[in-house]
């Protein structure tokens, strides 16, 4: 299927929900899929209103785009953040970064900072749309466009579920699209600052995700994948937020982190680049 067709099938889809499922939301992670999404419902669909996750730990760049947006399209993103109680427990207990220490404690840190907010966010709607790919990771593959959300009871749509990161960057080469400055250092998923490295050619896409962890399980509880171990429902932290007696630095093994990771030249997008053209 050529890039219009796909861009055609979107519009449908997008035309369907701003439609038939008002109240609609777009989250977007200022992602290189969600900047495709954002310049098609901000210029198609401006009942479809466009919010972010803001864990207070993301990087620059995105606030900077988010900027960008703001002035390009002449619309808010609205930003949702994480509880302060629950992020001042959490920094108590487990210190600033934690999340390096257990996968339980980066599931509670994510917990906090998106999951918890991503209902608030979706409170009292019929429906969001995400960004999601099936071929971005293993837990992405049995996605459907449209399906029920029954964690946080509404109609969840993943337009570009069937688009290739080839198409997303071809979308955003002819329509000018400002993306996420993080791309053009390596960096192919956008993520937390302190959760998220630039990757190599050759790498998946996803691999500068929680790079410390099993890729088969690294979801971060926004998206619980259907049929793999360990993934199955939302996420539950066996470490009761906020009571707990993991002490950062007495937990065992701390695994290697990005302490001065360099930043790498983006090979891996114009090896996708040059696919298209
Ligand atoms: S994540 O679950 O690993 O963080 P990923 O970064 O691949 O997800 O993004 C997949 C989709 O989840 C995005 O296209 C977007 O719709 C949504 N999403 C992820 N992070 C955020 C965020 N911080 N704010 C809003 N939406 C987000
Ligand atoms: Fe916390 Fe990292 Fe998850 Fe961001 S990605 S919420 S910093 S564990």
């Amino acid at each position: 299927m050529s890039l219009d067709q796909k861009i055609a099938e979107v519009l449908s889809l997008l035309d369907r929900v701003q439609k038939d499922y008002a109240p609609a939301v777009f989250a977007s992670s200022f992602g290189a899929e969600d900047m495709v999404l954002t310049h098609l419902i901000a210029e198609h669909y401006p009942a479809i209103k466009i919010f972010t996750l803001d864990t207070g730990r993301l990087p620059e760049e995105t606030y900077k785009l988010m900027q960008e947006v703001s002035d390009r399209y002449g619309i808010r993103v609205r930003a949702y953040f994480p509880e302060s109680d629950a992020v001042e427990a959490y920094i108590a207990r487990h210190g600033p970064n934690g999340f390096y220490d257990s996968v339980d404690l980066r599931k509670t840190c994510c917990h906090i900072r998106k999951v918890e907010p991503l209902k608030r966010a979706l409170h009292g709607k019929r429906a969001w749309i995400t960004g999601l790919r099936s071929d971005q990771a293993p837990t992405r593959k049995d996605l459907a466009k449209s399906e029920f959300d029954a964690g946080n009871g509404l109609q969840k749509f993943n337009p570009l579920l069937d688009w290739s990161l080839s198409d997303v960057w071809a979308f955003i080469r002819q329509f000018d699209v400002p993306y996420n400055d993080l791309h053009d250092k390596g960096y192919s998923s956008i993520g937390c600052a302190p959760c998220t490295r630039a990757i190599t050619p050759g790498e998946d896409v996803r691999a500068g995700r929680w790079w410390w962890e099993d890729p088969e399980i690294k979801e971060c509880g926004l998206h619980p994948a259907k049929g793999i171990k360990g993934t199955k429902g939302h996420y539950r932290s066996t470490i009761p937020i906020g009571d707990d007696p993991v002490i950062a630095g007495q937990n065992g093994h701390r695994e290697e982190h990005p302490q001065g990771l360099e930043s790498r030249e983006p090979e891996w997008r114009s090896e996708k680049i040059a696919e298209v053209e």
